[in-house]
């Protein structure tokens, strides 16, 4: 998407409005009604084939007889006729439609979107929408949508899927208080998506922050990308987190993966912050659009009340900030201010005798001292001091330090309705205030999210190269020609060890003697699995047996596993009893992949057992991924405590597990276009030094025309 079409779209000089019309309570009369109410200074030509005059300004019958150029046509005619208006937009040059008319494939009609994008791709035009509410700016004074009004002015900009979204958070922008400067609405994003417009707002000098509501993304990767490359932090709220895929998949981690976990991977690997639902959308936009990243986990907490000290130390912990204590230095000029049983640890509990003064001297130290990477000031409602007076003599002592630069600094007052004016006087002045301590510590927690997030994207750690493909292909190849798309637990682990995989050895056993050979190659004791494309399952068909010691245990097994699996299924093909490696004992985990819908091959790790079983204790990443990401999705999960070494057992190999992440990733991506979901489960993890072992692997192809 070029940008050039995105500003026209954006920031026209002038505007069409297809289906104008003059009968009031229109979407037609009401976008012409808002551009003139919110004060546009560019060229508004209403365009209606029988209206005269529409609230004074001359209307055209179409906007082929407008004399000058139109840089965009904002299109609120019923759906049959919008790609006439699309042809005539394109005949007449307008570089940008804005399709705010719904009946298109959000009713089955993508027929329709088709035919628009085909028009306006023959033209050269970018289309926003169909299925929106329109866009508003506040910098150049557009309101092009129906929604009532521009929102309460200020950086953040809101780009949502959702039309009736954008007018509910247009409204809460004047009661949070929190400010934006534009709302898009991108509908049904048949053209212009996510990712062009996150790139069109990066050099957009109005706007500091992006939020986002989503509900599902076409292209997954443009958006990353897009998101990865932005200097400014985007926030956002991924709507519909039900599991999708999850009934038809066939592996494990097919299974695990619902569009909640793959999005926040995603997420995550593009350096944007998650909000929880709408308060928190608006809660950390707030502080994210108005502060700078907290660089560092120094946050110091001053507060005139021990209970709301309490509240926002839990929280900071919760949210990923813990308090420390202040540094002797830093405590002693604290204790200046406040009485002798106050506290200036941290939380700095100033009691509730603190008044203006108290505030002004201590924000105006702590916030300059060089161990504070973060402020957070609280304040309880007293009687015997005023919240606005407080919320002035914050402001006072940041403004007198110079004025908020390179640390953040926050507010979280508790108390009634003369809190709620003092906060709104602080977030007009730019330092966001919260009701709550735990909003203002979460708010706190998403600038420290962005600094993280966006410091790992400057991880120079390499993605891991994939092996060679070449033997994988050809295995792949050979089952394809088979009609297979399940490989056998054999080929699976060729294809593994193609990629550098540590697996279990493994033959192919035909009969008896060829077994009790592989056996003696492989050394005593070894496992038996039964081999065949029709039973995934081995265990549960009785064909799998283990520590098996010699000969005539090789015998018996072989013998026992053809007659189970037979049971089992009468007509499966069987293709003969692998005879394996026993691997030793060791933690199990869970390596294995889904070629996801939106972002492609996704990597999964996950303790294995009853923690990937009942748990669901995994964590996914979009692949391929480096050293450093692999090594943070070991860290990450809830149960890292058992590879740590709990309860007195050695640490695990680590290291080995980062490794076989990062190649898995790099293999799954390598063969993205053969592969739909793997799994190498069990995985058994040794102590520290001793390595691990790929112990079962599972391979399901794509399915292909
Ligand atoms: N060129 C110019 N004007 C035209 C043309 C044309 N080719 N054809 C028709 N018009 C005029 C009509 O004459 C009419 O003007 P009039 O009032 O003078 O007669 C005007 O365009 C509008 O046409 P109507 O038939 O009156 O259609 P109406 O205004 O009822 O609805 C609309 C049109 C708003 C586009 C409707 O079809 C629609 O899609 N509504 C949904 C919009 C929406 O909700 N978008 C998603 C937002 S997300 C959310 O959920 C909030």
């Amino acid at each position: 998407m070029n940008k050039e079409a995105i500003t026209k779209l954006l920031q026209p000089k002038s505007i069409a409005v297809v289906g104008a019309s003059a009968q009031p309570g229109k979407i037609g009369y009401t976008v012409i009604s808002n551009l003139i109410k919110g004060g546009y200074k560019g060229k508004i030509y209403p365009i209606n084939p029988t209206a005269n005059e529409i609230l004074s300004l001359p209307v055209y019958p179409s906007v082929s007889v407008v004399p000058e150029s139109i840089d965009l046509a904002v299109v609120t005619v019923p759906v049959k006729f919008v790609s006439q208006v699309a042809e005539e937009c394109g005949q007449k040059g307008i570089p940008a439609l804005s399709v705010i008319t719904s009946g298109f494939s959000e009713v089955g009609r993508r027929d329709l979107e088709d035919q628009l994008l085909e028009i306006a791709h023959r033209y050269g035009m970018c289309v926003l929408g169909p299925n929106i509410v329109g866009t508003l700016s506040n910098s150049d004074k557009i309101n092009a949508s129906f929604a009532p009004f521009l929102p309460f002015p200020g950086k953040a900009t809101l780009i949502t899927q959702s039309g009736a979204l954008l007018i509910a958070m247009d409204a809460i922008t004047y009661t949070r208080k929190v400010g934006f400067d534009k709302m898009i609405s991108n509908g049904n994003m048949i053209d212009v998506d996510f990712a062009d417009l996150i790139t069109w707002l990066d050099q957009d000098e109005n706007t500091s922050c992006v939020c986002l509501y989503i509900e599902g993304l076409k292209d997954g990767r443009k958006f990353i990308e897009a998101c990865q490359k932005t200097k400014k932090p985007i926030i956002a709220l991924k709507a519909g987190v039900s599991a999708h895929g999850v009934a038809a998949a066939a592996s494990h981690t097919g299974s695990l993966a619902g569009a909640v976990k793959v999005y926040s991977a995603a997420f995550q690997q593009a350096g944007v912050v998650q909000a929880t639902d709408l308060n928190n959308l608006f809660d950390r936009t707030l502080a994210l659009s108005l502060l700078p990243p907290l660089k560092g986990d120094q946050l110091l907490v001053i507060t005139n009340g021990g209970g709301v000290g309490v509240l926002a130390t839990d929280a900071a912990e919760r949210f990923g900030i813990p308090l420390k204590f202040a540094p002797e230095e830093v405590q002693v000029e604290l204790k200046k201010h406040m009485p002798d049983y106050g506290s200036a640890k941290n939380p700095v509990d100033m009691t509730g005798m603190a008044g203006n003064d108290w505030y002004y001297e201590s924000v105006k130290f702590a916030y300059t001292h060089p161990w504070t990477d973060g402020l957070a000031v609280l304040y309880c409602e007293t009687a015997i001091t005023n919240p606005v007076e407080i919320a002035q003599a914050v402001k006072r002592a940041i403004d007198d330090t110079g004025g908020i630069k390179d640390r953040p600094v926050l507010v979280s007052m508790v108390g009634g309705t003369r809190c709620e004016e003092a906060m709104q006087w602080l977030v007009e002045n730019g330092i966001p205030a919260y009701g709550a301590p735990d909003e203002a510590m979460n708010a706190m927690a998403a600038l420290r999210e962005y600094y993280s997030i966006r410091q790992s994207l400057n991880d120079t750690n390499g993605v891991c190269a994939p092996g060679s493909s070449k033997t994988a292909r050809e295995i792949i190849a050979k089952a394809r020609a088979d009609g297979r798309t399940a490989l056998t637990e054999i080929e699976a682990k060729k294809v593994f060890a193609a990629y550098g995989l540590p697996v279990t050895a493994i033959n192919l056993a035909k009969n008896e003697e060829e077994a009790i050979k592989f056996a003696k190659k492989t050394g005593f004791p070894i496992v038996m699995k039964v081999v065949s494309p029709d039973i995934i399952h081995k265990s549960d068909a009785g064909g799998v047996k283990v520590n098996i010691k010699d000969e005539a245990g090789v015998r018996s097994a072989y013998k026992a596993i053809l007659k189970n699996c037979k049971a089992y299924k009468a007509d499966a093909d069987i293709r003969g009893i692998a005879v394996q490696e026993m691997a030793p004992l060791g933690t199990e985990v869970i390596v294995g992949s889904i070629n996801d819908p939106t972002f492609g091959p996704t990597v999964m790790f996950g303790l294995g057992g009853i923690f990937v079983e009942v748990l669901k204790d995994v964590t996914f990443r979009v692949s391929p991924i480096s050293k450093t990401q692999a090594l943070q999705m070991v860290n990450e999960i809830r149960s890292v405590a058992i590879l740590a070494g709990a309860r007195g057992e050695a640490p695990r190999d680590r290291k080995a597990l980062q490794d076989l992440i990062c190649s898995y990733a790099g293999m799954i991506y390598d063969l993205r276009d053969e592969i739909a979901e793997t799994d190498a489960n069990p995985v058994l993890v040794y102590e520290e030094g001793k390595g691990l072992k790929v112990v079962d692997a599972r391979i399901i192809l794509k399915a292909k025309q």
